[in-house]
């Protein structure tokens, strides 16, 4: 596998590796409270907190068990709009594991349904992947239709085997 992730596009995104910079247009979303509890994550509290995990996911881009996290730029006035991430690579398996973060902003035009599509080419073809896996809470309908309509397979439901930020137990899809 090569050393650095590429730059890919879509039709309406630039999808690149994610750098230090997008920390101010990350912060403006990760700070709401309809985001991170979504996807498992609590919103972010500072610009810092935002920064400190900026730069440790390019600390992990093709690390141990890690592929990396690409930012998805909007290219109509070229923001940085969310994140798409491929995680938990096994080599041996060929087996990866996706996810995605879309500011609230943005939502309801199909941007991540484009952004995943063209994820899942690049993990096929360019990284030999054989297995590709995405789940989703529940509760997460808006990740849940993103998941269907770009065609993964639904396989089960794992029970109550997340707990929230609140507290409570919920069950996830795959
Ligand atoms: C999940 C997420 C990436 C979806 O992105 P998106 O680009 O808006 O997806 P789509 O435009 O394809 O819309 C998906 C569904 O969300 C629903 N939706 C769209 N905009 C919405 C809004 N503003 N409020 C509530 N639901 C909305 C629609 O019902 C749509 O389904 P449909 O195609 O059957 O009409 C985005 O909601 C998000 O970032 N959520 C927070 C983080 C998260 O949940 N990550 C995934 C963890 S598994």
């Amino acid at each position: 596998m090569n050393k650095t992730l590429p730059t890919l596009k879509s039709n309406r995104l630039l999808i690149r590796p994610i750098n230090h910079n997008d920390c101010y247009d990350m912060y403006e979303y990760a700070k709401k409270d309809n985001v991170g509890p979504n996807a498992g994550w609590s919103p972010h509290k500072s610009l810092d907190e935002t920064k400190n995990i900026i730069m440790n996911m390019i600390n992990e881009t093709l690390a141990d068990n890690n592929i990396g996290v690409f930012s998805l730029v909007f290219k109509e006035n070229m923001k940085m709009i969310g994140t798409i991430g491929l995680h938990n690579y096994h080599e041996k398996n060929a087996s990866a594991s996706l996810g995605y973060v879309l500011s609230p902003d943005y939502w309801g035009r199909g941007l991540m349904v484009e952004a995943v599509k063209t994820i899942i080419t690049f993990a096929f073809d360019e990284l030999s992947i054989y297995r590709l896996e995405c789940s989703h809470y529940d509760f997460n309908q808006q990740s849940k239709r993103v998941i269907e309509k770009v065609g993964f397979v639904f396989e089960g439901i794992s029970r109550k085997n997340k707990v929230l930020l609140n507290g409570n137990r919920c069950d996830t899809q795959f």
